[in-house]
């Protein structure tokens, strides 16, 4: 079987990494998503484990599409019996590049009324469309007027971890913040921190990941348990993967902390820690004021500033982080930055600078390495903090 699982923009090489980490094969990147191969559970696995990818997809049939009715007559040619029968409820979600079809909208209906008449031929019933709740996610991407039909196996994105307050403010999408959390190259092992956590996602990521919690376990069911050929087998190699996942889970976790000026971020960021059950310590501070603790030993700083876009920050904020990056060069540190913040300046020079994109904003993950620090410079440095 082939899969392929999407990602958002300039997170194709986390996403990559995370599922040659966690021994897919066939693994290659590609523009918005990973390639990857194995049998059916293979994409089961990769719902349930991958902390980037947003959907699993898996072609079911490719054609060429050089008008309406070739397109129709392929579509309707696909059998979709595996997922697809008169009883279930499905949504087609569509794209085009470069394509005599270019109307995704008419390209969603077309290949949805295929679908649906070649079922109803056959049994005198119709599966009916359902937008909020459906049981079968299918997607069509046309390309050079070459169409590739695809079912979804995750069904509602992996995005949503079920851990969120939905009334956040300003929050990072999960599957970006655990591909800055990969970006930044931590360890899992040693300290991470976020002062500037907001409602925490960077952190409860971090966590997950630390704790190896598989993210996909909070979650009931995915979209290929709902379809029409999901059988015994399949339910009890689930049943299987599940089991594993929950065994897998580390019994202890190195420090992970944060603070923000926010003392309602700090709540929203409480209650999602506590729905996702990971342990962090949080605390009410304000920038100026955040140390990093003498106590531990030196870790990696990850966070995503107010970009000043939709969120208003003091005009200090930007020299504030500088500094804290720069008194603390055996701290690894990431940012998550908008692509035209000038304002951040540090004397330290990133090691890696990645393009990503948070929603529709252009931003970069700036990655700074750490500098390992021989005993008396690391003293000499926090006496001068001290002082
Ligand atoms: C973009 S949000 C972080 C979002 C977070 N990554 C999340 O997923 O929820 C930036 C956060 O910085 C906080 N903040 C802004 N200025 C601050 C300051 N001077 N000191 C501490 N926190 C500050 C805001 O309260 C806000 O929660």
């Amino acid at each position: 079987m082939h899969f392929f699982a999407t990602a958002a923009k300039g997170t194709e090489p986390a996403l990559r990494d995370e599922l040659r980490e966690l021994a897919f094969r066939g693994v290659r990147a590609d523009r918005g998503g990973v390639h990857f191969e194995g049998a059916w559970d293979e994409g089961y696995r990769a719902c349930l484990w991958s902390r980037i990818a947003l959907r699993v997809f898996t072609p079911v049939g490719s054609f060429d599409a050089r008008n309406e009715r070739a397109f129709y007559d392929a579509v309707r040619d696909i059998d979709l019996s595996l997922a697809l029968g008169e009883s279930q409820t499905l949504i087609v979600g569509a794209s085009s590049r470069n394509s005599r079809i270019s109307h995704t909208q008419y390209l969603s209906q077309l290949t949805k009324d295929a679908i649906v008449d070649r079922i109803r031929d056959r049994s005198g019933r119709r599966p009916s469309v359902d937008r909020r709740d459906p049981d079968v996610h299918v997607f069509v991407h046309l390309a050079n007027d070459f169409a590739t039909l695809y079912l979804d196996l995750a069904g509602e994105p992996l995005s949503r971890r079920g851990y969120r307050d939905p009334n956040a403010e300003a929050p990072l999408r999960e599957t970006l913040a655990a591909a800055v959390v990969r970006y930044s190259g931590w360890d899992r092992k040693s300290p991470l921190c976020d002062p500037l956590c907001g409602s925490g996602t960077l952190l409860i990521e971090a966590a997950l990941a630390a704790w190896n919690v598989a993210p996909g376990l909070a979650r009931q069911r995915f979209g290929f348990e709902r379809w029409a050929g999901f059988d015994a087998a399949g339910k009890a190699r689930m049943a299987e993967l599940r089991g594993n996942a929950r065994a897998l889970r580390r019994r202890e976790a190195p420090a992970i902390f944060g603070s923000d000026a926010s003392p309602e971020a700090l709540e929203a960021a409480r209650a999602s820690a506590k729905r996702a059950r990971v342990e962090l310590e949080l605390s009410l501070c304000a920038l100026r004021d955040f140390e990093l603790p003498d106590t531990l030993p030196p870790g990696t700083l990850v966070t995503n500033p107010p970009y000043g876009h939709r969120i208003q920050r003091s005009s200090t904020l930007p020299r504030e982080l500088s500094e804290l990056i720069d008194a603390h060069p055996d701290w690894r540190a990431a940012l998550l930055l908008a692509e035209d913040d000038r304002s951040t300046r540090t004397h330290r020079r990133p090691d890696q600078v990645r393009q990503v994109f948070n929603g529709d904003i252009d931003c970069v993950v700036r990655v700074y390495a750490e500098k390992t620090l021989a005993g008396a410079e690391r003293a000499g440095q926090q006496e001068g903090r001290k002082g």
